[in-house]
C-alpha cells in the first residue's frame, strides 16, 4: 500500500485558519493561521498586548472568532454550542497567567478540584491521583499545606498539578514563568517538558521568556501584528536574521521601538 503523508507526519490536534478577532476598537487577531501537531510543544511569542492570551482563549473556546475557524481535531469550535464544548474542555488543561489557587482550600483540595468538578466521587482514586500529580511536580506529600504557606514557585507547581491532573490531551500555558526568578523558572520549564512527555500531551506555551521558549519548544511561532509571522524550530527562530524576529528575540523592549 502506498504510504500516505499521515503515515509519517503527526496529525494536527489544533488548526487555526484565518482567525480574526476585534476587541473594543482594536483588531487584535488579523488572520491567524497555525497548526499544532499532536504531541508537540508549541511556543507562541510576541510582544505584550499583541494578542497571545486572546489566541489561547480561542483555542480554549472561551472566545469565538469574528472570522475564521478553530479546529480541535475534526471539530470547528466556532460551530459548537456550550454543551457541545463540554467534552472538548475536559480534554484541555489551562495554566492561566495569574493562575491563582483557591486560598481557602488545601493544596490537595486545589489539585483535586478538576476531578471533583467533573463528578468523580471515588475518594480513594481522587487521593491517589492527587498524590501522583503532586509527585510529578516535585511536591510529594504536600496535600495538607495551605497555599499561603508556599513560595511563588511552589504555588505555580501546584497550579500545574491541578491543570494536569485529569491528563488532558492539550495543555495551555499562559506566561508560566513570568514573575519567577531564573532558578524557579528553570524548574517550571523542565516540568512543562516532563508533563508533556510523561502524559503524552500536546502543549501550547505563550511566553516572552526566550530561555523558556528555547528550552521547552519543539517549535516557536511568532505572533506579530495579529498574524503568525513565522513558525519554526527554536534554533531557526532564535538565530533568525529577519529584522522583526531578531529585534524581538534580542529583547529590545517595546519602549525602545520609538528610537527605530
Ligand atoms: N476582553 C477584552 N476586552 C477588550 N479588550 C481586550 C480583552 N482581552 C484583551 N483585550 C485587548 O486585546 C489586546 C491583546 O491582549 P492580550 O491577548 O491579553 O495580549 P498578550 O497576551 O499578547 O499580552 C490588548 O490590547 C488587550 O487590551
Ligand atoms: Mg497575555
Amino acid at each position: 500500500m502506498p504510504a500516505s503523508p499521515s503515515d509519517h507526519e503527526p496529525a494536527n490536534l489544533i488548526r487555526l485558519v484565518g482567525v480574526e478577532k476585534s476587541l473594543g476598537t482594536q483588531k487584535v487577531l488579523r488572520g491567524v493561521d497555525l497548526n499544532i501537531r499532536e504531541g508537540e510543544k508549541m511556543v507562541i511569542i510576541g510582544r505584550s498586548g499583541g494578542g497571545k492570551s486572546v489566541l489561547l482563549k480561542h483555542i480554549l473556546g472561551l472566545m469565538r472568532p469574528d472570522a475564521g475557524q478553530v479546529w480541535f481535531r475534526d471539530k470547528d469550535l466556532a460551530q459548537l454550542d456550550e454543551e457541545q464544548m463540554v467534552p472538548l474542555r475536559k480534554e484541555t488543561g489551562m495554566l492561566f497567567q495569574n493562575g491563582a489557587l483557591f486560598d481557602s482550600l488545601t493544596v490537595g483540595e486545589n489539585v483535586a478540584f478538576p476531578l471533583r468538578e467533573r463528578g468523580n466521587v471515588d475518594e480513594k482514586e481522587i487521593q491517589s491521583e492527587v498524590a501522583r500529580a503532586l509527585k510529578i511536580v516535585d511536591l510529594p506529600n504536600q496535600e495538607l499545606k495551605w497555599p499561603s504557606q508556599l513560595s511563588g514557585g511552589m504555588r505555580k507547581r501546584v497550579a500545574l498539578a491541578r491543570a494536569a491532573i485529569a491528563k488532558p490531551a492539550l495543555m495551555l500555558y499562559d506566561e508560566p514563568t513570568s514573575g519567577l526568578d531564573p532558578v524557579v523558572a528553570d524548574s517550571i520549564n523542565k516540568l512543562m517538558v516532563r508533563l508533556g512527555d510523561e502524559l503524552n500531551m500536546t502543549s501550547v506555551i505563550v511566553t516572552h521568556d526566550m530561555v523558556s521558549a528555547r528550552e521547552v519548544g519543539d517549535r516557536i511561532a511568532m505572533l506579530y501584528e495579529g498574524k503568525i509571522y513565522c513558525v519554526d524550530k527554536p534554533g531557526v527562530i532564535l538565530e533568525s536574521q529577519d529584522p522583526v524576529v531578531k529585534r524581538f528575540v534580542n529583547g529590545i523592549s517595546d519602549a525602545s521601538d520609538a528610537i527605530f
